[in-house]
C-alpha cells in the first residue's frame, strides 16, 4: 500500500504577528512546512498536497524547487473543509498521512507506525496522553479500546473534559475512506466548524474501526501559534540533534547551547564548546575542536584541527592539524591544506593557503595562492582589489613576508623570497632576493620636541 502526505496550513497564524504566513516560520533554519515536507519525502513516492489558505504565493515561492500539489482552502470553515478541498487528488488506495503544518516536529518512524495501525480498517489517528489536556480534542474509546469519537474541547461534557488522551491533529486515512467520509462532515457544533475529528464516528458507523497509535512523546506533535511556542520548538529540535551528536561520539560542553541549522557530520571525540552555530552542511574529521562562539557554515574541517573562540568560517575547506583563530574571519573559497596557522584577525577569502604556512596575526588574504612553509607577517594585505577588477597575488614556498607589507596585486613572490618589514610591493620580486621598497632611517641627534608654552 502506498502512502500519501496532506498537510493543513490554510490557517492564518493571526497570533505569529507577522507578515509571513505562520507555517514559514523556521526551526533549525528550515521553514517548519519544509521539515515536514522533508519527511513526506521519506514516506512517499508522490508529491505531498498542501492545503493553503493565505498567502499562497509566499508559500509557492518559497517550495518553487519542490513537487508539490496546492490546494487552495479560501475560507477556513475548519480541519474537516480544509482535508474535503483535497478530494479530486486523492486515490483509493493511497494511504493518506494527514499532518498539521505548524506542528514540525513528528518523526518518520511515528508517521510509518500510524500507517501501519491504519492497514486493518483503512483509519488511525494519533494520540498521546497529557497531564493538561485542556483545549485539544479528547480520545473517547469504546469497549473494543478503538476510537469511538473524539470530542472538541468546546463540545465536551465534564466527563469527556476529564480525559486525559488527546488527539494529535494527526491522522492515517486511505483514500477511498476519505472519498466516502468527508462529504458526509457537517458543522453542527460548537464553532459551526467542520471537523475533521468527526470522521471517527462517521468510520465506525460504516464498520470502519479507528485505531490510536500512542506516542509518549508530546514535543512530536507540539504545535506553534505564536514565537514563544516557536522557540520552544527550537529549543526541542536542537535537543534531538545535540542528542543525536553525543550519540555519535561528540563531545558537547553544554548540549543547550549549540545551535544547528542544517546538517553537521562530525567524526569521534570531536569537542564543542559553548555557543557554537553551525549553518548548512558542515562536516568535521576526528578530533576536531571548537571553542566557544564560532560560526560554521557550508565547511569541511580535518581531523585534529582547532578553531579557536570567535572565529567565523564560511564555504572554506580546511585540511588537517590546523590552527585558526581566535578572531579569524574565513569567508568563501578558502582553502587551508595540512598543517596550516591562521591567527588572530586574519580575513581571508578566495584563498589557497598550503601545508605548513602561517598567516598569525591581523592581515587580509584575498585572492590569493600561498606557497608551502611560507610565513606571512603581522599587517600583511593583499590589494587585490583596485577599484574595478580583482587581481591575484601568488606567493611561492619558503617565502617570508615582512610585517606590515601591502602586496600590490597582481603579483608574485618568488620561492625562498624575503620581503622587508612596511613595504609596498607592486612588482615581481624574484626567488631567493631581498625586496624593501622603505626609505632609510634618517636620524637627526639632539632633536627636541615641541614643548607647551605655559599659559
Ligand atoms: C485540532 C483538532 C483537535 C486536536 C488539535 C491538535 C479539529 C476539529 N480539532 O484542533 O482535536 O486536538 O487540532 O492540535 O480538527 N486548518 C486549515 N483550515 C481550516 C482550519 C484549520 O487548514 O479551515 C489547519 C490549521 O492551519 C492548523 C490545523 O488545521 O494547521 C489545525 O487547526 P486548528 O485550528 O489549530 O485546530 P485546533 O482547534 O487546534
Ligand atoms: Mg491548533
Amino acid at each position: 500500500m502506498k502512502n500519501g502526505i496532506i498537510i493543513l496550513a490554510a490557517g492564518q497564524g493571526t497570533r505569529m504577528r507577522s507578515s509571513k504566513p505562520k507555517v514559514l516560520h523556521t526551526v533549525g533554519g528550515k521553514p517548519m512546512l519544509g521539515h515536514l515536507v522533508e519527511q513526506a519525502k521519506k514516506l512517499s513516492n508522490s508529491q505531498p498536497i498542501i492545503i493553503f489558505g493565505h498567502k499562497g504565493e509566499q508559500l509557492k515561492a518559497t517550495f518553487a524547487h519542490e513537487k508539490i500539489d496546492w490546494v487552495e482552502q479560501t475560507e477556513q470553515l475548519g480541519t474537516g473543509h480544509a482535508v474535503l478541498q483535497t478530494l479530486p487528488h486523492l486515490q483509493d488506495d493511497t494511504t493518506y498521512l494527514i499532518l498539521v503544518g505548524d506542528a514540525p516536529l513528528i518523526r518518520e518512524q511515528t508517521l510509518n507506525d500510524l500507517s501501519l495501525a491504519s492497514k486493518t480498517s483503512g483509519i488511525a489517528v494519533l494520540t498521546v496522553s497529557i497531564q493538561d489536556p485542556f483545549g485539544y480534542g479528547r480520545i473517547i474509546r469504546n469497549e473494543q479500546g478503538h476510537v469511538d469519537r473524539i470530542v472538541e474541547e468546546k463540545d465536551a461534557n465534564e466527563a469527556e473534559k476529564q480525559v486525559c488522551e488527546i488527539n494529535s491533529g494527526v491522522f492515517a486515512i486511505r483514500g477511498d475512506v476519505l472519498k466516502k467520509l468527508l462529504p458526509q462532515i457537517g458543522n453542527n457544533n460548537a464553532q459551526k466548524e467542520y471537523y475533521l475529528t468527526d470522521i471517527v464516528s462517521l468510520a465506525n458507523q460504516n464498520n470502519h474501526p479507528v485505531n490510536a497509535h500512542v506516542i509518549s512523546d508530546f514535543s512530536e506533535v507540539l504545535g506553534c501559534n505564536n514565537k514563544i511556542q516557536l522557540a520552544q520548538l527550537e529549543r526541542i529540535f536542537q535537543m534531538r540533534q545535540a542528542e543525536q551528536l553525543m550519540t555519535d561520539g561528540v563531545q558537547l560542553c553544554d548540549p543547550s547551547r549549540l545551535d544547528i541549522r542544517g546538517q553537521l557530520q562530525a567524526g569521534v571525540d570531536c569537542f564543542i564548546d559553548i555557543n557554537c552555530v553551525f549553518e548548512g552542511e558542515v562536516v568535521l574529521g576526528k578530533n576536531v575542536i571548537i571553542e566557544p562562539n564560532c560560526i560554521i557554515k557550508n565547511s569541511t574541517i580535518g581531523a585534529n584541527t582547532i578553531i579557536k573562540a570567535n572565529t567565523i568560517i564560511e564555504d572554506s575547506i580546511i585540511g588537517d592539524n590546523a590552527d585558526i583563530g581566535p578572531f579569524a574571519r574565513l569567508r568563501p573559497n578558502t582553502q587551508l591544506a595540512n598543517n596550516t596557522k591562521i591567527g588572530n584577525f586574519v580575513e581571508t577569502k578566495n584563498a589557497q593557503i598550503s601545508q605548513g604556512a602561517k598567516v598569525n596575526h591581523l592581515s587580509y588574504v584575498g585572492d590569493a595562492i600561498i606557497g608551502e612553509a611560507v610565513n606571512v607577517g603581522a599587517g600583511t594585505i593583499t590589494c587585490n582589489y583596485d577599484g574595478a577588477n580583482k587581481h591575484k597575488t601568488i606567493i611561492e614556498k619558503n617565502a617570508f613576508i615582512g610585517s606590515n607589507t601591502a602586496l600590490v596585486a597582481p603579483v608574485t613572490i618568488g620561492a625562498n623570497a624575503t620581503i622587508a618589514a612596511g613595504s609596498t610591493i607592486t612588482k615581481a620580486v624574484n626567488q631567493d632576493t631581498l625586496a624593501l621598497t622603505r626609505t632609510k632611517q634618517t636620524v637627526i641627534s639632539g632633536w627636541q620636541r615641541p614643548k607647551k608654552q605655559p599659559k
